[in-house]
């Protein structure tokens, strides 16, 4: 099984590297900054057959166009695609709200998915029962945004609820190709984007969403899960 995770470098994208090799998985890790590859390559030395570590930067079309070339010089197929990386730049309040930040969460987190999985289609197309997950956020769940104590995180929260349109939408235009496509809310986690005092590790969050995703099935395509695999509403 051949998989390619997106942010791989540290955080949950990490930790998903690290659980699917145990699982016998050839994972395509992705990084976008090459000073930040520490983790990966330490993990590669213990298991070269098991990782090829790839540079992708999502909001570049060239590092797309490349990333797949390299890719498709290795294997013939992908069963699994993760779009996990993501920014947050922080609280975001009315009254405070800058363009050039609006702009780069939208490109980050709901743009380059999109991207993502149309360039990486055809690998995927010729999958053993294909999946793509993009990591989202309960904050992307419009359902929950009516709790007043959720944090003010406008412009992320609505990056995921448009991330989570897309997963629908997709699921749509690949349910031919017979590839499933679902959002998946990894929880509160201890990453730098989930800060210290966050519910729970990478290692709970990702075995709960790795359950999630082997035990989906092509009619599960379009929904929203939970990495404790609740479905989220909307
Ligand atoms: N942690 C939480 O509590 C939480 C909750 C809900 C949802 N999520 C979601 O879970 C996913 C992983 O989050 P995390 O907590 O692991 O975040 P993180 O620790 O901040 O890691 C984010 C990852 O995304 C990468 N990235 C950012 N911009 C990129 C770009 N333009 N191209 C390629 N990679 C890029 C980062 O690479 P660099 O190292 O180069 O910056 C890093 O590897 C995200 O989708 C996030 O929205 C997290």
């Amino acid at each position: 099984m051949n998989a390619l995770i997106t942010g791989a470098n540290r955080g949950i994208g990490l930790e998903f590297v690290r659980q699917l090799i145990i699982q016998d998985v050839h994972v395509f890790a992705a990084y976008r900054d090459s000073s930040r590859t520490g983790q990966l390559l330490k993990l590669q030395e213990e298991f070269t057959q098991h990782i090829s570590i790839i540079k992708l930067d999502v909001t570049n079309d060239q590092s797309l166009a490349e990333s797949y070339k390299l890719v498709s010089s290795k294997v013939n197929h992908l069963d699994l695609l993760i779009n996990n990386a993501a920014i947050s730049q922080g609280e975001q309040k009315f009254g405070t709200f800058e363009l050039s930040k609006i702009k780069s969460v939208l490109e980050v987190n709901t743009i380059a998915p999109i991207l993502v999985i149309q360039q990486f289609a055809e690998l995927l197309k010729k999958g053993k029962h294909p999946k793509i997950v993009n990591i989202s956020s309960g904050l992307g769940s419009l359902n929950r945004a009516t709790n007043p104590r959720n944090p003010r995180m406008s412009i992320y929260s609505a990056s995921k609820a448009a991330l989570n349109m897309s997963t629908i939408h997709m699921a749509h235009d690949l349910l031919r190709h017979k590839i499933a496509v679902v959002s998946i809310n990894p929880g509160w986690v201890r990453t730098d984007m989930g800060g210290p005092d966050a519910d729970i590790d990478t290692n709970e969050s990702v075995k709960g969403m790795l359950q999630v995703i082997n035990s989906l099935k092509l009619q599960d395509t379009g929904h929203f899960y939970d990495y404790t695999g609740e479905t989220i509403p909307w």
